[in-house]
């Protein structure tokens, strides 16, 4: 009941703020203030130890060697994100349960449900399938640079980094345009249930969030079979074993994994190029050196903070015995600080040698599929940005995101810089 989950719901934000105070590393990660800097947390996560327990159920590694180690490991699996909540976030109508990305998709599926899912939509993310979107790419982000052009400021993240990613996964999906605006608005609401669900609000949000979607998803999908197009919709849509549930929970997951990702890439790589100005100098020089910029911002301040893992059998990992089962999380961003792999790890240096070791796409059978469109998107974006403003300036607050598991600016004043 709504009684029994608010009250859940409470009681694990009071657990978390209890166990935070205690020193408990897995609560300090959860409970982080908004705006606060998790990357001291991290180094006392990777100051305790290569596997730390927490007594919210779950160990932690900062260790890049482990990291890598179990995301490839086969006696390791994924783990759903509801997982690690304290209420059961699924939702129901009319008796179905209704589809969920964090739930169902082949991001939480192992094999062979996730080979069989994944090798369906993988043609388009490789490099030939991404040379068609280049032109694509360049095009809107000049459309959306045109639109901020004609104001001395804007906002960096809701006027452009937010707008570019969804125009691109929307036409890879083949949505009409009209449809692209309520596209970004399930997209935040469903990224957003990857931090567990908070209060009953974001219960509603999310429950009518994923109504939506999937209502919208049945029509577009009973277009595409009548009017197929060159579309990742109607390539599913005409796979003759693919159920219903697997084709709304596969686009699903396309939507929510390319899209804030995208933009928090997008947004962390502009705010160090405009704490770095040599970074500045160097990309007004050279527009090609966006794609060094774009690494360096994946390894030292990436959007997918962490992950998990679970072992499907008892096992023995840096000493400790794991039960079946035991989550462990996997710090994707204190891997790609760790001084074991990087030198001086604390630095933003585009280009640097041991650059590429970042782990902010994962790796083994879930390597990020958009790894390569996301490189794209986001170097096309500084690229574009900083060939039309030279000058951009912060002019006002950075606002973080709420979020834990993913990480960038919600808001980002800036200035053109442009006289007029
Ligand atoms: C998986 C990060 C952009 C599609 C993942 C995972 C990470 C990640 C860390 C693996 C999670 C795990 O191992 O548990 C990112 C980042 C992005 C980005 C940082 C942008 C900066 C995209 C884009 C798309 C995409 C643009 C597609 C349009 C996927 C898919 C998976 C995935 C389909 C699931 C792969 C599987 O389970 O086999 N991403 N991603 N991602 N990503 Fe991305």
């Amino acid at each position: 009941s709504a009684l029994r989950t608010a009250s859940l719901l409470l009681l694990g934000r009071t657990a978390v703020r209890v166990q935070a105070v205690l020193g408990d590393p897995a609560a300090r990660l959860f409970g982080l203030d908004q705006g606060e800097d998790p990357y001291p947390v991290f180094e006392s996560v990777r100051a305790k130890g290569v596997l730390v327990p927490s007594r919210m159920g779950l160990h932690l590694t900062a260790s890049h060697e482990l990291c890598s180690r179990l995301l490839r490991d086969p006696a390791f699996g994924v783990v759903p994100a509801g997982a690690l909540s304290p209420v059961d976030t699924t939702a129901h109508v009319g008796g179905r349960r209704l589809m969920n990305p964090v739930e169902d998709s082949f991001l939480v599926l192992n094999p062979p449900d996730h080979t069989r899912l994944r090798r369906l939509v993988a043609p388009w993310f490789t490099p030939r399938g991404l040379r068609r979107q280049a032109d694509m790419i360049e095009r809107v982000v000049e459309e959306h640079l045109d639109q901020v052009a004609a104001r001395p400021t804007f906002d960096l993240v809701r006027d452009f980094a937010a707008r570019v990613p969804v125009r691109v996964i929307t036409d890879l999906l083949g949505v009409p345009g009209a449809d692209q605006a309520a596209f970004a608005r399930w997209g935040s609401v469903l990224v957003n249930a990857l931090d567990g669900v908070r209060d009953m609000a974001e219960m509603r949000a999310l429950h009518t969030g994923l109504r939506e979607f999937e209502e919208f998803l049945d029509g577009l999908i009973a277009h595409r079979r009548r009017t197929p197009g060159d579309d990742v919709v109607s390539a599913l849509a005409a796979e003759p074993e693919l159920t219903r549930e697997d084709l709304i929970a596969t686009t699903e997951l396309l939507l929510v994994a390319g899209f804030e990702t995208t933009v928090n890439l997008i947004g962390n790589a502009v705010l160090a190029v405009l704490g770095h100005p040599e970074v500045r100098e160097r990309l007004l020089d050279s527009p090609d050196h966006a794609e060094a910029v774009v690494e360096e911002t994946l390894r030292f301040d990436p959007p997918v903070q962490y992950t998990v893992r679970a072992p499907s059998e008892a096992v023995e990992v840096a000493g400790t015995r794991l039960p079946r089962g035991t989550p462990v999380m996997l710090m994707l961003a204190a891997a790609n600080r760790d001084p074991a792999v990087f030198a001086d790890p604390h630095r933003f240096a585009p280009g640097r040698p041991d650059g590429r070791e970042h782990l902010a796409f994962s790796s083994g059978i879930h390597y990020c599929l958009g790894a390569g469109l996301a490189r794209m998107e986001a170097a096309a974006a500084l690229r574009g940005l900083f060939r039309r403003f030279p000058d951009l300036r912060a002019a006002g607050r950075v606002h973080r995101r709420p979020s834990r598991v993913i990480r960038g600016a919600a808001r980002l004043p800036v200035s053109t810089g442009l006289r007029r």
